[in-house]
């Protein structure tokens, strides 16, 4: 049962992230009930239980606080059965690291929006002790790890909260087998210099053995920080330094395309798509489905819309927007204030222009189950994917693969990493000009039913092809390949 590198056919396979798939919700003193984690790197490693070449265990944080053993306990051996191993973190942790380090500092930063400013200045000047917490963080993540680690397993470490992790894994057993992927771009090198841990960070991520990104141009804008930043030589393969070599490398995540393939079939499916259809007959349906975060350009989308009605009196009711805007990072100020300002500007524009009967935007605070979810992909038009910034995003994927009898329209922002993959069949926007997303959704509203069919097909082909199974395969047989070669250097 061996592979001829004596790599076991199955292979043990570790995924740190900072979330689980599944958050806990406190029943009881011993009782939890699990639900399915938000976010694209949940919906993309969800497949890694399918995938037969790996046995995969998932070690995080279930996103609640469990100050208590008995609570400790009890979670632990709800979430084994789900093959995932806690990480327990307590308030001040999370406070200083979750909601400060990664959420204010560093998520931002990552996708352009810069370092803290004004009101947000407040938190600069603790950046020390959050960064101090965040170096904590990623060293309890460490010791869970070790804790299960086996011989021969492959630790695959996930996004910008554990860039400490490759480090603290290598420092104990240099040995141990470690991949980094980052979720979120990696902005160019001159926005990650103005970073006061911008070398600390860097050179931790160069302790693993493979570094992925979704795009090319992300995995170039960290080679470039490593040469221009730490002095060290970027090559074709990747970052060297001393004749140590980091690989660095683009692995464009996908999705399980097949899992919203098959759900449409699924009869419950069926019936929500038509009370939709219904519910909404007579009207164009465009979707949006976001987390509420900045990076989203929620506000953006909806002035855009603003504009295309008042540009198009002939639209008016004869199109809805559907918002699902799913709460995230609730403790973070700069998401509540963002909140604030999407109900306010949904409010006037559906006192502006809506009739007694019907309003022109439907916002919702909350996701949707899987089910619903799919049913409303299938039944919309148009798909608004209208991210400032963002590392692939996955909503554009989710809509194409429920769309092979409506072959409706996705308008996609530039700026996402999913615009180097589905550039050809969607309409590709700026999103910052209010502008030219009005126009693309006139446009796409007119759209001639072969173009929509010929760009629909071009979008399905991919997203069937490019799975998150494949993703997660090439990523991990990489990481064997890049660690034998190491071998065989350091041999010869
Ligand atoms: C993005 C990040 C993930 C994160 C997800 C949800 O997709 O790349 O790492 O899990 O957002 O955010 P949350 O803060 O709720 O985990």
């Amino acid at each position: 049962s061996e592979t001829e590198d004596g790599r076991p056919l199955k292979q043990r396979l570790l995924v740190v992230a900072n979330r689980l798939p599944v958050s806990a919700v406190r029943k009881g003193e011993d009782t939890w009930s699990l639900e399915i984690s938000a976010g694209g790197l949940v919906s993309a490693l969800l497949v890694l239980p399918g995938v037969k070449e790996f046995e995969a265990k998932w070690i995080g944080w279930a996103g609640v606080n469990v100050p208590d053993e008995i609570g400790q306990k009890a979670l632990s051996k709800a979430l084994a059965e789900k093959r995932c191993i806690p990480v327990f973190l307590d308030e001040e942790i999370v406070h200083q690291y979750y909601n400060g380090y990664c959420n204010n500092i560093l998520w931002p930063l990552f996708h352009y929006l810069g370092l803290p400013q004004e009101d947000r200045l407040a938190t600069t000047r603790s950046f020390q002790s959050q960064f101090d917490a965040y170096k904590r963080a990623n060293k309890m993540f460490a010791d869970v790890v070790i804790k299960h680690y086996e011989e021969g397993d492959v630790v695959w470490c996930h996004d910008y909260h554990l860039m400490f992790l490759p480090k603290c894994l290598k420092e104990h057993d240099a040995s141990i087998k470690v991949g980094w992927f980052l979720h979120t771009p990696f902005p160019s090198s001159e926005i990650h210099r103005t970073l006061p841990s911008r070398s600390d960070l860097l050179r931790s991520v160069l302790a693993a053995d493979l570094v992925g990104f979704h795009t090319y141009d992300y995995a170039r804008h960290f080679v470039s920080a490593c040469t221009r930043i730490l002095g060290l030589e970027g090559t074709p393969e990747g970052v060297e330094d001393q004749g140590k070599l980091t690989r660095v490398a683009a692995f464009p995540i996908g999705i399980d395309s097949g899992r919203f393939i098959r759900a449409l079939e699924v009869p419950q499916v069926q019936e929500h798509i038509r009370v939709l259809k219904e519910r909404f007959a007579g009207r164009k349906v465009m979707l949006g489905v976001d987390r509420l975060d900045m990076i989203k350009g929620i506000p953006q989308k909806i002035l855009a819309f603003e504009k295309f009605l008042e540009e198009n009196a002939k639209w008016h009711d004869k199109v809805v927007l559907l918002q699902i805007a799913v709460p995230t990072r609730t403790d973070v100020p700069e998401y509540q204030k963002l909140t604030s300002q999407v109900h306010e500007i949904v409010g006037r524009i559906n006192g502006r222009f809506g009739t007694l009967t019907a309003v022109p935007i439907h916002h919702l605070d909350r996701s949707l189950d899987f089910h619903a979810l799919c049913a409303l992909y299938a039944i919309t038009d148009i798909a608004l994917v209208t991210s400032l910034r963002d590392g692939m995003n996955l909503v554009s994927y989710e809509f194409v693969a429920c769309q092979a009898s409506k072959k409706g329209v996705l308008i996609l922002s530039e700026f996402a990493g999913a615009a180097q993959s589905l550039g050809a069949g969607a309409l590709l926007v700026n999103p910052w000009n209010i502008t030219e997303v009005a126009q693309s959704i006139a446009y796409a509203l007119d759209m001639p039913p072969d173009e929509r069919e010929k760009r629909h097909q071009h979008n399905y082909e991919h997203v069937t092809r490019h799975t998150a199974q494949d993703w997660a395969e090439t990523f991990v047989s990489e990481l064997n390949d890049t660690v034998v070669e190491a071998q065989l250097r350091t041999r010869a």
